[in-house]
């Protein structure tokens, strides 16, 4: 159930002050990533939520949206695009950069990385200000796919990312 769902979450985060920078608290996951029951429970209610058939291909953002992507993909028998910070992908790539909590980043998929028209469920661990979701759904778009659903196991509702996405939706398991 969503309240089951999201207690695991929330039961395997470690907030952490001041990292990467002063004054920011990071939501560490990792103690989630390396309980197995937990991670496999969540795993299956994403795969739940949307429906089997319901998408393609997952596109994983860099880098703990990598592990979420290819855990959802082979358990919908799908594959994985992972969508890169900069500099990472070896052939012609379309790139945005956005604001970041703390700093600024560009993200990068592959021109070609999608079949025209293919629908994609896009992945990540955390929503925080929005831009990464932005910027990826931006790029999986360039790139011929149709976004098909954006889901995240925390949203950090005091950020309000959600508000910078439009009319897209957004799936977050827990809101904080
Ligand atoms: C974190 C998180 C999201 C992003 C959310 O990634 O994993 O990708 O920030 O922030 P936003 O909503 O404000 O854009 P991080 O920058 O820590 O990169 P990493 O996963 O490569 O460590």
């Amino acid at each position: 159930s969503g309240p089951e769902l999201a207690a695991l979450v929330a039961g395997g985060t470690v907030d952490v002050q001041d990292f990467p920078k002063p004054g920011i608290v990071f939501k560490d996951l990792m103690p989630f990533f390396g309980d197995g029951p937990a991670f496999k429970r969540v795993i299956d209610g994403i795969v739940t939520h949307y429906g089997p058939g319901s998408f393609d291909v997952v596109a994983g953002v860099e880098a703990r949206g990598f592990v979420l992507a290819a855990a959802i993909a082979y358990a919908t028998g799908v594959g994985v695009v992972p969508v890169r910070k900069a500099g990472k992908l070896p052939r012609p790539a379309f790139s945005a950069t956005y604001a970041l909590e703390y700093g600024e980043a560009t993200l990068e998929v592959h021109e070609g990385a999608f079949v025209p028209g293919q629908r994609v469920l896009v992945v990540d661990d955390v929503l925080a200000t929005g831009g990464t979701a932005g910027a990826t759904m931006d790029l999986v778009e360039q790139a011929g796919g149709v976004v098909s659903g954006f889901t995240v196991l925390m949203e950090l509702g005091f950020l309000k990312g959600r508000e910078r996405l439009g009319p897209r939706t957004v799936h977050a398991l827990l809101t904080v």
